[in-house]
């Protein structure tokens, strides 16, 4: 007899496994919409970047350390002297900007074929606190090597919860165990890093692909009359959809070696609480709502640019309930496909200038000094500008 048969016979004399044969057969050769294609890939390519990021992590956690003293040492024996550490480090920073790219391209597809509408507005929400946890293990992942720019960017961070009116300074030193970022804060991130998040993004994904699969992938149709798609023109989810699925994850994870490989991520200079590096800068996923804070100044200026960097967060979780047309057609829906253009536009045009603000560009031949808010100076111009006390430091 074959181990398979074996096996299978184990369970069948055991367990009534019809009921598990035909759940998964179900599950496997369900019909998607017609209109399924590449762009519905993105949900899969981020649950296979997710598990990536699992694993990784739990390689690091082998030898990573999570104190002041030697957080930063450990990232450096593992880099350095354990089989294929660095390999794995590198696969997880380079995941985690995979994986937020795959479900901001996942949140573009749902929205724009307004997948988000009714029934589906709770599959939405669930995807928005995905969202949340995803950046959330991007600022406490940021800060475990304790280098000099994850301490900076880890101050200046938990500074912005601490503007928040009423409740601020209270988050701010919940957040950080203290006054100032230290020991406690380091241990916090990591509990956050490594237990709170990945078991409530286990528990939220789950809920996500049941709500998915249970209503199935929404059509092109008007809310409310979604026909059911018919066995003969469905597309099969196996081997049809799964074969794309497949594909643009063996593409992503070539690209995310080849990151890994080729452009690695520098472990920086230990943490010196004592001296500020000259340009705090934090992920580039945070960088368009840096930027925006930075045109709000003044105790007042800066409750009303919390307030504004807090509103897209707000409406992306209100917005199946906000946006109560019809229909789903993007072509159909001039005012929710213009708002979604301008809020990706905006995001790109702040993150860019985020980018560049606060350091030295070459355009045409020419040395331009950009500054904090991301306005250009011709390095003669800012040099005259020093000498007339017209500096650039007093913008900052
Ligand atoms: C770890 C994070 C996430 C995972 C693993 C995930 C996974 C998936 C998968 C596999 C699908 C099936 C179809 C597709 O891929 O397009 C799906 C559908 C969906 N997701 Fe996500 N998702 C995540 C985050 C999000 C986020 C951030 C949003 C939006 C804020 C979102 C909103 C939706 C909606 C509305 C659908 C239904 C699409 C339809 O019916 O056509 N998801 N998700």
């Amino acid at each position: 007899m074959s181990i398979k048969r074996a096996i299978n016979n184990f369970f069948e004399e055991r367990y009534d496994m019809r009921v598990f044969r035909d759940f998964s057969a179900g599950q496997l050769h369900k019909r998607l919409p017609p209109h399924t294609g590449w762009g519905h890939v993105f949900g899969s390519l981020a649950l296979m970047l997710y598990i990536s990021q699992v694993l990784t992590g739990i390689l690091l956690l082998v030898y990573y350390r999570p104190t002041p003293e030697e957080a930063h040492e450990s990232i450096k024996h593992i880099t350095g002297a354990v089989p294929f550490g660095w390999f794995y480090r590198q696969l997880h920073a380079w995941g985690a900007t995979l994986m937020i790219i795959a479900l901001l391209l996942h949140m573009c597809r749902t929205y724009f074929m307004g997948a988000y509408k009714k029934p589906r507005e709770l599959t939405w929400v669930t995807g928005v606190f995905l969202f949340m946890a995803t950046i959330t293990f991007g600022f406490t992942g940021y800060l475990l090597p304790w280098n000099e720019l994850a301490y900076w960017a880890t101050t200046v961070g938990t500074e912005v919860a601490g503007a928040v009116p009423f409740v601020g300074q209270w988050v701010m030193e919940f957040l950080r165990g203290g006054p100032g970022v230290g020991h406690e804060t380091l241990s916090r991130f990591f509990l956050i890093h490594v237990i709170i998040l990945p078991w409530f993004t286990f528990a939220i994904i789950g809920l996500h692909l049941f709500l998915m699969r249970a209503q199935n992938l929404a059509t092109l149709d008007p809310v409310g009359e979604e026909k059911k798609t018919p066995p003969e023109c469905g597309i099969p989810f196996h081997p049809v959809h799964s074969a794309k699925e497949v594909s643009v994850a063996l593409l992503t994870f070539g690209i995310l070696a080849s990151l890994a490989v080729l452009s690695p991520w520098e472990i920086g200079e230990p943490a010196n609480p004592l001296v500020t590096p000259e340009a705090i800068k934090p992920e580039w996923y945070f960088l368009p709502t840096y930027q925006l804070l930075k045109y709000f100044s003044g105790p007042l200026g800066k409750i009303v640019g919390i307030m504004v960097s807090f509103v897209p967060f707000i409406l992306m979780f209100l917005w199946p309930f906000i946006d109560r047309g019809k229909e789903r057609h993007p072509k159909k829906r001039p005012l929710a496909v213009g708002l979604g253009v301008l809020a990706v536009a905006g995001a790109l045009f702040f993150g860019a200038v985020g980018h560049l603000s606060e350091s030295t560009v070459t355009i045409f031949g020419t040395e331009y000094e950009i500054d904090i808010k991301g306005f250009p100076h011709r390095i003669e111009e800012s040099a005259n500008h020093v000498a007339g006390s017209d500096s650039i430091d007093e913008h900052r």
